[in-house]
């Protein structure tokens, strides 16, 4: 384990950068894939309705900084456009997971230009200030959502962070979730209907799904690199609650007026170019809602859905495919059923990887340092266990379970798990580690081959 990966994960989980009390774990927890969803608002409001996530319930200063759009969808404030208009200009998101971020953020040569963003962050993929790369995105969340007031003030509101964190909280971030890209020409998946899903994702005629999404990741099939596309899912936003303005996506900063046409009513009524960051969609299916809205579903069959309605048809990316192809997008009935079955099998094997590299990591702190800092093994059990919980969710498909015999094999290793975590010492707890190691396989050995995620070593922090 590099030490920088270990310093930048204690930056992300516990620095306050002297603000609000907040972390950037308060938005992204390790124990909710990065995320926050109203499941876990609800269940942290339940054990601690102080936490800082909730400071501007408490802080005078601060009753601006959120919305009560936080906690009934899950919806954060952003300044994405500048901070120089604080109640005109803001948009409602929601948190993306900071998953696989290695693979994400290369920006795409069909949108270069002077003042591009060296990455693309965020939903929008304009989400870091000044070079608008991974690095600096830690001073501009800081800015964003730390502040002890809304000044916003480096130095009186926060510490900015230093050159070494910036550094340090890098090479985290880039060390989460995967490294690499499937190819999905060669996965075979043993569920028919999944394997079906499959054909239709990458079929032009069809799901069409994977000239943006190549591989079920975040990259353009046509450059390998993360484009930026209008596909129409800002005309449909989950607040009705209008905020100063409609979320235009990309661009904006430094506009004194709206400048487009965000719901297509005829009225100026956002800042941006219409355009949102290709998100990857292997890790999508356990951390919905889905798009920059949190409009789309609580399940992945209903975020698909998105792509069958007038909204993406008659935008501007979808047209452009269907000159490209000759045609529209023809979804065939059971198209959206098959795609979610083959996602939520490449989402559980994610979830599996994750486990075993976490009960691996265990099991080696067990044979090396036995009983001394046994904390460490059984939060990483814990959070073993946590995806583990994911597959189950993510397997137990609408009406049609995946899998039956991997679940079962998955509540075998839960029962490991949980017989670990009250063994008396080091070697008890080591053998039903790798009990549930052996289970947790036999269950991903079902789903198909060349399933094969490279994972990063921040997925073993906290
Ligand atoms: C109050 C909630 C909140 C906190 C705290 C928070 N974030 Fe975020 N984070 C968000 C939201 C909302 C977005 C989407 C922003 C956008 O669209 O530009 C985001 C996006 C991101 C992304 C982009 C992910 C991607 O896929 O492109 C990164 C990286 C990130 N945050 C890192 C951090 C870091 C580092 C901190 C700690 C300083 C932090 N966040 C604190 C809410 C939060
Ligand atoms: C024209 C490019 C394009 C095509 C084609 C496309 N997508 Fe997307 N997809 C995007 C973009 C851009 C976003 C982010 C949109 C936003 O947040 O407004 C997105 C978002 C998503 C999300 C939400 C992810 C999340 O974490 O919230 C899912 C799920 C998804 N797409 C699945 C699919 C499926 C399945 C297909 C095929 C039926 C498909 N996409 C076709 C570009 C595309």
């Amino acid at each position: 384990m590099s030490r920088e990966i270990c310093a930048g994960a204690d930056i992300f989980f516990r620095e306050t950068f002297e603000g609000n009390g907040r972390t950037c774990g308060s938005c992204h927890p390790v124990e909710n894939n990065f995320t926050i969803d109203i499941p876990f608002i609800d269940a942290l409001l339940d054990i601690n309705p102080f936490d800082p996530l909730f400071v501007y319930e408490e802080d005078a200063e601060l009753t601006d900084l959120e919305t009560y759009e936080l906690k009934t969808l899950g919806l954060i404030r952003e300044n994405i456009d500048g901070f120089d208009d604080l109640d005109g200009k803001y948009v409602m998101r929601g948190v993306p997971h900071t998953l696989s971020l290695a693979t994400t953020i290369a920006p795409d040569p069909a949108h270069e230009g002077a003042d591009m963003p060296l990455h693309r962050t965020g939903w929008s993929g304009d989400g870091a200030p000044g070079s608008g790369s991974l690095r600096d995105f830690l001073t501009g969340a800081v800015t964003q959502h730390l502040p002890k007031d809304l000044s916003r003030e480096a130095g009186v509101s926060f510490r900015p962070p230093t050159e070494e964190e910036l550094e340090l909280t890098l090479a985290y971030q880039l060390s989460l979730g995967r490294t690499n890209e499937l190819d999905l020409t060669r996965v075979k998946l043993t569920d028919p209907q999944a394997n079906e899903g499959r054909l239709a994702f990458l079929d032009p005629q069809r799901g069409r799904c994977n000239v943006c999404h190549s591989n079920a990741g975040a990259n353009h099939l046509d450059t390998g690199r993360n484009r930026n596309l209008d596909t129409g899912a800002r005309r449909a936003p989950a607040t009705g609650n209008s905020p100063g303005a409609f979320d235009g996506g990309f661009g904006g900063v430094g506009l004194s007026a709206p400048n487009i046409d965000v719901l297509g009513r005829g009225i100026l009524d956002g800042y941006g170019d219409g355009t949102f960051n290709t998100p990857p969609i292997i890790e999508a299916v356990d951390t919905p809602p889905f798009f920059h809205s949190n409009a789309f579903g609580d399940t992945i069959e209903a975020g698909i859905s998105f792509y069958g309605t007038a909204d993406f048809k008659q935008s501007p990316a979808a047209r452009e495919l269907e000159a490209r192809f000759g045609s529209p997008l023809q979804l065939r009935n059971g198209d959206i059923d098959t795609m979610g079955r083959f996602l939520r099998v490449l989402n559980a094997a994610f979830n599996l990887d994750l486990a075993k590299q976490r009960l691996q990591a265990a099991r080696v702190l067990a044979r090396r340092f036995h009983d001394t800092r046994d904390d460490v093994q059984k939060r990483l059990m814990e959070l073993a266990e946590v995806e583990i919980d994911d597959a189950l969710l993510v397997l137990d498909a609408n009406g049609a379970p995946l899998h039956p015999v991997s679940q079962y094999r998955l509540r075998q290793a839960k029962t490991e798990i949980a017989a670990a975590l009250s063994a008396a010492g080091w070697s008890a707890r080591e053998s039903r580690i790798s009990i549930a190691l052996l289970r947790v396989q036999n269950a991903r050995d079902q789903f198909g081959s060349n399933i094969t995620y490279q994972l990063g070593q921040g997925n073993l922090m906290y």
